[in-house]
């Protein structure tokens, strides 16, 4: 079984005074009006990824400060807490909470704890308050039967590292690297075509970069090494976009790397540089997707720009298929044809009121529900305004 997050609540996020998102599916797409908080909510698992491999100060001033990032008109903490499911089927709590002390953003609170269980009180692995705290010292323990926790008290170098990162002994704790591991490798994609177009230096990539800049060394990957993978992102190429029969990834004399794409109807193919926007994305979405090792959180905004309307529906199975084979994916849309091919328990239609974001779930409501179950498509559905109706979690 591969992690999952099964939950997330957050408080004092900027427009995200106090909201949660509940029983998460592998893919989770959030659908909403201008400044509903889609963007924010990726930008809360960045805010992790950056407190963790650098510290929460440097998360905070990176986002303008704390006073820009709390919610207007609140005090304080920043809260997030993440409910994951870890590899063994355990349930587990991460909790941060930073708050600001002279001017510097410090952790106010850290713990990661794993829910009551059958063994009796749930054991705190972390628990940390501005750099002082305990830490269970016989981690491997937990979960026999008998087993009670061992804590030790310990002092961090510096109040804005969090302890799961700072603290030696949980390096081969499974868990907790685990855990460190999932924030450290998830994927935030920030795609834009033009980095995707240019040649490349020649070079090595497995994964495709954030920005999408290296297409044609991950492209050139696949094709060496995972000839499978790439017969199918060319089939899936050929038969969505007119006028590509194959595509290639070439060296040039100068040790460049260059995308090519051919059309059956020419001799010569086109380079990267001229072919149009859908195809380069659609491209790049095809070789991210079929990564052989996906990301373990993968989150996306609008992948409709620049696509067929018709294409999307399949684009949502192949992201689907993604979580599947190992990833968890966070989608954001304003593609009514997009979410044709979901389903309710994959849709989350975020609002706001009085100034915050509030989060619903469209399969708990039950118009919503037996609308679908008769045929009905939650594009349309949407699109006829029926998901401001749908209950606030
Ligand atoms: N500290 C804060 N307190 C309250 N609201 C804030 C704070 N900082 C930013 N905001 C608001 O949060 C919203 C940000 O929304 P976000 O960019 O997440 O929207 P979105 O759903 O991605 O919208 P779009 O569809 O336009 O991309 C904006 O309305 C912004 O004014
Ligand atoms: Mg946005």
């Amino acid at each position: 079984m591969d992690m999952q997050i099964e939950g997330i609540e957050i408080r004092n996020y900027r427009v995200f005074k106090h909201a949660s998102l509940t029983s998460l599916p592998r893919l989770t797409v959030l659908v909403g009006e201008n400044g509903c908080g889609k963007s924010t909510l990726f930008d809360v698992f960045s805010f992790l990824k950056d407190a963790l491999t650098q510290n929460v100060a440097k998360a905070v001033s990176k986002r303008g400060g704390f006073r820009e990032l709390i919610s207007r008109g609140e005090k304080g903490p920043i809260g997030i807490s993440l409910k994951f499911r870890e590899t063994g089927g355990r349930l587990a709590t991460y909790e941060l909470s930073v708050a600001q002390k002279g001017g510097a953003a410090v952790v106010d609170r850290e713990v990661l704890k794993f829910r009551r269980g059958q063994h009796g009180k749930p054991w705190h692995f972390v628990n940390f308050s501005r750099g002082h705290g305990t830490a269970v010292t016989n981690e491997a323990m937990y979960g026999k039967p008998g087993a009670t926790q061992q804590r030790k008290e310990y002092v961090l170098d510096e109040p804005t590292v969090l302890a799961i990162k700072g603290l030696g002994q949980f390096r081969e704790f499974r868990v907790v690297s685990e855990f460190r591991n999932l924030i450290e490798n998830w994927h935030i994609s920030d795609f834009h075509i033009a980095d995707a177009r240019p040649s490349a230096e020649e070079g090595y990539a497995e994964h495709l970069s954030t920005r999408g800049d290296n297409v044609a060394q991950v492209a050139q990957f696949l094709w060496e090494h995972h000839r499978d993978r790439f017969a199918k992102i060319l089939e899936a190429m050929k038969r969505r976009v007119p006028g590509v029969d194959s595509v290639e990834a070439k060296p040039t004399e100068d040790g460049r790397l260059v995308l090519r794409f051919q059309d059956g109807a020419f001799k010569d193919p086109f380079i990267a540089r001229y072919v149009s926007d859908g195809t380069i994305k659609m491209f790049a979405y095809l070789v991210l997707l079929n990564d052989p090792k996906p990301f373990p959180l993968l989150a996306i905004e609008e992948p409709e720009n620049q696509l067929y309307p018709e294409l999307l529906p399949e684009l949502g199975e192949e992201f689907r298929d993604y979580a599947r084979r190992g990833g968890q994916v966070f989608v954001s849309t304003h593609s009514p044809d997009f979410l044709n091919g979901l389903g309710l328990e994959e849709i989350y239609w975020l609002g706001k009121q009085d100034g915050f974001t509030t989060i619903h779930k469209t399969s708990e409501n039950r118009l919503l529900k037996s609308l679908v179950a008769e045929g009905d498509l939650p594009g349309s559905l949407w699109k006829q305004g029926l998901f401001r109706n749908a209950r606030s979690t």
